[in-house]
This record gives C-alpha cells, structure tokens and sequence, in this order.
C-alpha cells in the first residue's frame, strides 16, 4: 500500500548505497533527496558512476547495502544481501539511454503502444491514440508508420522519449540521450525534455552538456567517487563551485567544450 503520510515532499530517497562489479566500488554510500519539483542534472567524471547510479534507481541493478524509497514507500532494499524492488513503483518510473532501444521491427506507433497493450492490458484504440497525439506533440506524427532504421538520431531518441511517456511515469531519468547525436539533432531532443520540464515532469539527467543542464536542472549534483561531492542549484555548482574537486571537473569540461 502507498503510504502518503511519510515524506510528503521527498519524491525519491536514496540512502547509504552501494554497488561494486568485483573490486571496482562505483558507489560507495551514496544519499540523494530529490523534492517532487526537483530536476536533477548528475555531472561527474567518466567512469564515476552516473550511468549505474541511473540504472539501481531504474531497478535494473542490483545493490549491495542502501536504500530508495519512493513517495515515501520502500522501493528498493537489502534484505539478507539480496536486492529487492517494489515492480510496482519500478513501472512508474521511466528511462531512456544513450543509445537508442525501439524494437527495429516495430512500426513508431507499434513501439509506443507495445507496453501499454501488453503490461498495463490497455485496448489498441485508445493507446493509438494517446499515441498518436504524443508523437503529433513532439513533430513526429507524419512518422508513426515508419520503422526506427528510417528515422533520424533525434527522431529516434523523440520516439524514446514519448514510449516511455505512454506508461505515464512519474519521474524519467535520461541516460545522455544526446550525446550519439549529430550536434545538429540535439537541440530537437532537448527541446522535448524542456517542454517535459516546462510540464513539472520530475526528471533525473545525465549530461556532458553543461549548457543544457544549466538550462534544465534545477539542482546539479556532482558525484565523483561513488559519492554525492557537491549538490547545489545550476548557478553554484555549474558557475561558482564550492568544492576543489567540482571546480577542477567545471573547469576541465568547459575548457574542452570552448
Ligand atoms: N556491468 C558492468 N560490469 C563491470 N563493471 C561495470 C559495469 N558497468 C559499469 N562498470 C564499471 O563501473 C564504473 C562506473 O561506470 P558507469 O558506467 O556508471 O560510469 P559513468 O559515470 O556513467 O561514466 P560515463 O560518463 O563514461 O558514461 C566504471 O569503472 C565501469 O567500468
Ligand atoms: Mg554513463
């Protein structure tokens, strides 16, 4: 059962965790409270663990100690060493990765009704619809009868973006969705996570582009080492960091990027 008398404004609580492959600690002892208004752009170094962080909150990774809650309701623990997820509250949640993953053989359209059809048992003609208008929102409705080896980058990531949507998810976490991108398609994909934004859709975002997550986040968090460095709103942590370390990653990254 939902509890809605815990954490009224917490939308997700991370707490304590922790997640190696073999010897090599990716998070170690990380905490995380991200409010219900909250979108959240991660930054950090390569290799730091931004895309596992990611992953654990999507319930695709296990952990090995630490906690999330959700809404206030246990989401994913540890209980005798095994990871245990809450599949109800994972569904609500949505992801789209770096690298495209629509079904090749499946029409744009069929790609989005898929899972509401199948997992949630919703009839075709309403999911068409809804589908329909998603893709007529963000410039793809001349496209649903295509199939994904017809489209563009930017289209592809689009169609990413409005199936996860069809689930109705309550927070999206984007996994550098732009970064296979040729530099001209990429505005067109982040002008639909704006407009998610611009929606109050809580989201969770990882970028290289510190443009763009000065554009969107309105709180940046900096991990490095398995573990949150600095969190702050954009003006701090992207303009005038506190920490050596995040001043270091800020001016490494802008200095490439210029
Ligand atoms: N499935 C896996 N098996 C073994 N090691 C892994 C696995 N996934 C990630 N790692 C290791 O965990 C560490 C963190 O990886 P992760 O992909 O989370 O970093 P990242 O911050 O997303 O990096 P990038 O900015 O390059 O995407 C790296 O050392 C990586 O090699
Ligand atoms: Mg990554």
């Amino acid at each position: 059962m939902f509890d809605g008398t815990r954490d009224q404004t917490a939308l997700v609580r991370m707490e304590g965790l922790h997640k190696s492959y073999g010897a090599v600690k990716v998070l170690q002892g990380l905490d995380i409270e991200m409010k219900r208004g909250d979108r959240v752009v991660v930054i950090g170094p390569s290799g730091g663990g931004k895309s596992t962080l990611l992953r654990v909150l999507m319930g695709l990774e296990k952990v090995d100690a630490g906690n999330i809650s959700f809404g206030g309701r246990p989401y994913i623990t540890v209980r005798n060493g095994k990871t245990v997820i809450d599949t109800e509250v994972r569904r609500s949640i949505g992801m789209v990765f770096q690298h495209y993953t629509l079904f090749p053989h499946l029409s744009v359209l069929q790609n989005l009704v898929l899972a509401p059809c199948k997992v949630n048992g919703e009839g075709t003609a309403s999911a068409k619809a809804r589908a329909q208008a998603l893709l007529d929102r963000f410039g793809l409705g001349a496209r649903a009868g295509a199939y994904p080896a017809q489209l563009s980058g930017g289209q592809k990531q689009r169609v990413a973006i409005a199936r996860a949507l069809m689930l109705d998810p309550k927070l999206m976490l984007f996994d550098e969705v732009t970064s296979a991108l040729d530099p001209e398609l990429v505005a067109e994909v982040e002008q639909v996570m704006l407009e998610l934004a611009a929606q109050a859709m809580p989201m969770v975002i990882v970028t290289h582009d510190m443009w763009f997550a000065r554009n969107i986040a309105s709180r940046v968090i900096f991990c490095a080492g398995g573990v949150v460095v600095e969190d702050g709103p954009p003006e701090q942590v992207l303009g005038k960091p506190i920490h050596e370390r995040t001043r270091e990653f800020i001016n490494r990254v802008f200095h490439i990027r210029a």
